[in-house]
C-alpha cells in the first residue's frame, strides 16, 4: 500500500479531529470571509464557500497576492489557510489584509504563518503535521470551517463533520470498501486518457476541482475539470473536434450531487448522451450523505483514491511533487 493511500485513510480522523476542535470565539464585525490559500490548502476555501452558501452566507476563496478589490470596502474576516504557512500567495495576502486593517485568523501547521498569528495574537488553529498539504484536507477545511463558525458566520460545524467522517469510513471501509472498488474501475478506464472532470456549479464544481488537481499532483498526469451548466455553453462544442483524439486519449468523468438544481442532473444526463460516441466516457460517481460537507466528502475520498491508483498504474509515486518544489526555490531566490 502507498504511503499516499494510508494518509487517504486517514480522512476519517482528521474529519473527526476538526469536530472535536474547541475554537475560542472571535470577535469581528465582518459579515463574510475571504479564505486566501493555494493548492491543497487553497481547496478549504472552495469547500467553505460551498457549505457557507447552503447557510446563506458569502464566503470567497482567494488563491492569488494580495487582496480583491473590493475587500477594503466590504472588510471580510480574512481567513488564512497554509499547509506549511510558508506560501508566498498567502503570505502576501496575510500582510496586505493586516495593512488594510482586516480581522485576521489562520490555520496552519507552523512556518512563516504560524509566527505571524502568534505575534499578532490572531486566532490561529494549529493542525497536525504532515508530508503533504493535500493530504491534509480534513484538517484544513476542517479547521477554516470551525474558524468561521467561531466567528459567528457558520451554525455549529460538528455534526457534519462527523457526518462526513461516517461517509468516508464507509466509503473506505479498512480499504475493501465500495471507494476503492469504484476508484479503481475508474483508474483503469482513464489508464492513458486524459481526465476531464465534469461536476454542476457548487459542490459538484469543487469536486471536480479537487479531483482535477489529486490526477494532476498524486497521479502525475494532467487533468482539466470544469462544471455544468456553463460548459454547456462553450466546452460541450470542442468535443466535436478531434474525434480519435477526444474518443481514445479522454477520459470524461461525471461527478453527481443529490439535491443539486434538477436542470443540472438533466444538463449531464443530455450532456453524456450527446459526448459519448466523441468522448471517452470513464464512468460517473453520486455523492452520498445528507449534509453537503458529507457528500462533498463522499466525491473527494473517490477521487483522491482513484488519482493514486492512476500512480500505481502508471508506476509513479504519489507523494513527491518536485517539480512544485523546484518552482518555489527558484522563486524564492528572485527578488521583484
Ligand atoms: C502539495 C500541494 C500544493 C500546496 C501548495 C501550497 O501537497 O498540494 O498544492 O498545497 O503549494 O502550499 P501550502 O499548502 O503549504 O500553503
Amino acid at each position: 500500500m502507498s504511503a499516499m493511500r494510508d494518509l487517504i485513510a486517514t480522512l476519517p480522523d482528521q474529519l473527526r479531529w476538526a469536530a472535536g476542535l474547541d475554537v475560542a470565539a472571535i470577535s469581528t464585525s465582518a459579515s463574510e470571509a475571504l479564505v486566501a490559500g493555494m493548492g491543497g490548502s487553497g481547496i478549504a476555501g472552495a469547500i467553505a464557500e460551498a457549505v457557507a452558501d447552503e447557510a446563506g452566507v458569502r464566503v470567497t476563496p482567494h488563491r492569488s497576492y494580495g487582496l480583491p478589490g473590493w475587500a477594503a470596502r466590504s472588510r471580510p474576516l480574512l481567513v488564512a489557510v497554509s499547509h506549511s504557512g510558508n506560501t508566498e500567495e498567502t503570505r502576501d495576502a496575510v500582510e496586505s489584509a493586516a495593512a488594510a486593517g482586516l480581522d485576521v485568523a489562520a490555520v496552519t501547521t507552523g512556518g512563516w504563518l504560524a509566527d505571524r498569528a502568534e505575534s499578532a495574537g490572531w486566532p490561529l488553529v494549529a493542525a497536525p503535521p504532515g508530508p503533504q498539504p493535500r493530504a491534509a484536507v480534513g484538517y484544513l477545511s476542517g479547521g477554516v470551517l470551525r474558524v468561521l463558525e467561531a466567528a459567528g458566520l457558520l451554525p455549529d460545524q460538528a455534526p457534519a463533520l462527523r457526518e462526513a467522517a461516517d461517509v468516508v469510513e464507509r466509503l473506505l471501509d479498512g480499504g475493501s470498501g465500495p471507494g476503492p472498488a469504484l476508484a479503481g474501475d475508474l483508474a483503469e478506464a482513464l489508464e492513458g486518457r486524459v481526465a476531464v472532470i465534469y461536476g454542476g456549479s457548487g459542490a459538484g464544481a469543487v469536486a471536480a476541482n479537487r479531483w482535477k488537481t489529486q490526477i494532476n499532483e498524486n497521479g502525475k498526469a494532467p487533468a482539466y475539470w470544469s462544471e455544468f451548466p456553463e460548459l454547456d455553453h462553450n466546452e460541450i462544442v470542442g468535443w466535436t473536434a478531434f474525434p480519435d483524439l477526444s474518443a481514445e486519449r479522454m477520459g470524461v468523468v461525471f461527478l453527481h450531487v443529490p439535491g443539486e438544481h434538477p436542470r443540472i442532473a438533466l444538463r449531464a444526463r443530455i450532456t453524456m448522451a450527446l459526448i459519448e460516441d466523441r468522448a471517452g466516457i470513464a464512468g460517473e460517481v453520486h455523492a452520498q450523505g445528507e449534509h453537503l460537507l458529507a457528500r462533498l466528502f463522499s466525491l473527494i475520498v473517490v477521487g483522491d483514491l482513484v488519482s493514486v491508483s492512476i500512480a500505481q498504474r502508471a508506476g509513479v509515486d504519489p507523494m513527491p511533487v518536485d517539480i512544485i518544489e523546484d518552482l518555489k526555490r527558484r522563486l524564492a531566490a528572485e527578488e521583484t
